[in-house]
């Protein structure tokens, strides 16, 4: 039985794209069960429906609560057998309930060096800062914004302040890098 996977994402999907381009090539042992984005509209939608993904998309204001939607989310999860769920520029802080039934089997992707520029302007706080070494970094979600210990990194060097070109230049690296972390967690 192929593993199944969850993507969640609120923007563009560049990584899901990827993610579900390897489950279709077969690059990938797995299948994209669902994808699952608190953005309706949000450009990952159309990429779903292209791969024949399901989605759960959701908005946040219609629910009372994290834990009112967050439990809706575990449900969809718990039904779908998920065995690993990747967060792909999902822009919102992974609560408790979620937590409590996946804590272990979440990862995200992350556009720096963690444990450096952590959060959600990661590049621009990078690129301010004048570092020369840029990153990618894939790690174990927990309680800890950005802090949950560190799976796999990729490093790259770019001497300009620039960053939309260190978004460019990170793109493709991520691609990889989630396709081959993924490929390691579900052998494992
Ligand atoms: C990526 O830069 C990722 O590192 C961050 O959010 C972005 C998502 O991009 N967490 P995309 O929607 O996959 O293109």
């Amino acid at each position: 039985m192929k593993k199944q996977l969850a993507v969640f994402a609120s923007g563009t999907g560049t990584n899901f794209d990827a993610i579900a381009r390897a489950c279709a090539d077969g690059v990938l042992d797995a299948e994209v069960a669902v994808m699952v984005c608190d953005k309706p509209g949000a450009a990952v939608i159309e990429k779903a429906a292209r791969y024949g993904v399901d989605t759960f998309v959701f908005s946040p204001k219609s629910y009372p609560s994290k834990a009112a939607f967050e439990t809706e989310i575990v449900k969809i999860l718990d039904a779908k057998k998920i065995d690993l769920v990747c967060l792909a520029g999902y822009m919102r802080i992974v609560g408790e309930t979620l937590l409590n039934a996946y804590e272990g089997r979440i990862i995200n992707i992350h556009p720096a060096l963690l444990p450096a520029f952590k959060g959600a302007h990661a590049v621009e706080d990078a690129v301010a800062y004048g570092v020369k070494v840029y990153g990618i970094t894939i790690h174990w979600v927990n309680a800890d914004l950005d802090g949950g210990k560190i799976i796999a990194q990729r490093a790259f060097e770019y001497d300009g302040n620039d960053p939309a070109e260190v978004h460019r230049l990170g793109q493709p690296i991520e691609h990889q890098l989630y396709v081959e972390t993924i490929a390691k967690l579900i052998k494992s």
